[in-house]
């Protein structure tokens, strides 16, 4: 009974608010839209409504689970910001290698897989390449050609090894709840969405609030900032793929292997030193 008027008020606001404001919109001078257009969208939006309904508001236990991910991975989307910013391409590609010592530590912790001796050892192997290039790094520092003016190595080195232990928890925690229940990896993943957009709005107010209210949400967005953004989804969703049919610690090397073949590329291209190398 009690739902029987709530839903009958909402559906009188609903409806005088949708004839004023579709009265209004067709009033107003300039561009008109396509009514055509407004009609399929509508459909269109009702569909994934329904759909989404079920799995994101009724399960919603289910549902807070996926903030745990989504606010690490927040956290580790904007340090990666950070440490890209302040440190040679290079170098922050190889050090952030280390994730997949961190992602074999939480595997073993957080779902019981075993490893190999042999697949230790090839850890330790990596371990052991990413701190020859530390020490590469720091006597390079000395000489004080790594990082331009505004740059600054330790506060992009702590961001990359926050990043690293960040990847490692956050990847092993999803890959737990994807495997853990029958939920298909794109549920999950708008799931997963949900909080990164709320954090992430949390996190955008906090630290650019000001400046963002007075220069607007798409400031200084080129192409090729465009570029970056759609890249760095697509990257998220075939990272959730990957680790459905796969799992975080192939992941890692395949990410690892993709370093030798952008230094292969470049190296062809002839444009190695420009990207790869420290300016000097
Ligand atoms: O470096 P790493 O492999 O940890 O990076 C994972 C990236 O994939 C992060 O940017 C994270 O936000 C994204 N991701 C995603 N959806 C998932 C899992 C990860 O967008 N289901």
């Amino acid at each position: 009974i009690k739902l029987k008027y709530i839903s009958l008020a909402i559906l009188v606001v609903q409806n005088a608010s949708l004839i004023l404001s579709i009265r209004y919109v067709r009033t107003l001078p300039g561009d008109r839209f396509f009514t055509t257009s407004a009609v399929v969208m509508a459909e269109v939006l009702k569909e994934f409504i329904v759909l989404q309904y079920n799995s994101i508001v009724i399960q919603y236990k289910d549902t807070l689970k996926l903030a745990v991910p989504a606010l690490i991975y927040t956290l580790q989307n904007n340090l990666q910001y950070v440490a890209i910013s302040n440190l040679p391409a290079a170098t922050f590609q190889v050090t952030y290698q280390l994730k997949i010592l961190t992602t074999a530590l939480f595997s073993v912790l957080m779902l019981r897989k075993s490893l190999s001796r042999i697949q230790w050892l090839s850890l330790l192997l990596l371990f052991a390449g990413v701190a020859i290039v530390q020490l590469e790094q720091e006597g390079k520092q000395k000489e004080t050609t790594v990082t331009g003016p505004s740059q600054n190595y330790a506060k992009g080195l702590v961001a990359v090894i926050v990043s690293c232990l960040s990847s490692g928890f956050a990847g092993v925690y999803f890959e737990k709840i994807l495997k853990g229940s029958s939920a298909s990896v794109w549920m999950r993943n708008i799931q997963l969405g949900i909080f990164g957009t709320l954090l992430g709005l949390l996190g955008m107010w906090w630290n650019d609030g000001l400046a963002i209210a007075e220069k607007g949400f798409l400031f200084g967005y080129t192409p090729m900032v465009w570029g970056v953004i759609f890249n760095q989804a697509f990257g998220g969703l075939l990272v959730a793929v990957v680790v459905k049919y796969a799992d975080n610690i192939l992941k890692g090397f395949a990410t690892s292997f993709s370093i030798i073949v952008s230094t292969v590329t470049s190296n062809w291209h002839g444009d190695f030193i420009n990207v790869y190398k420290p300016r000097n």
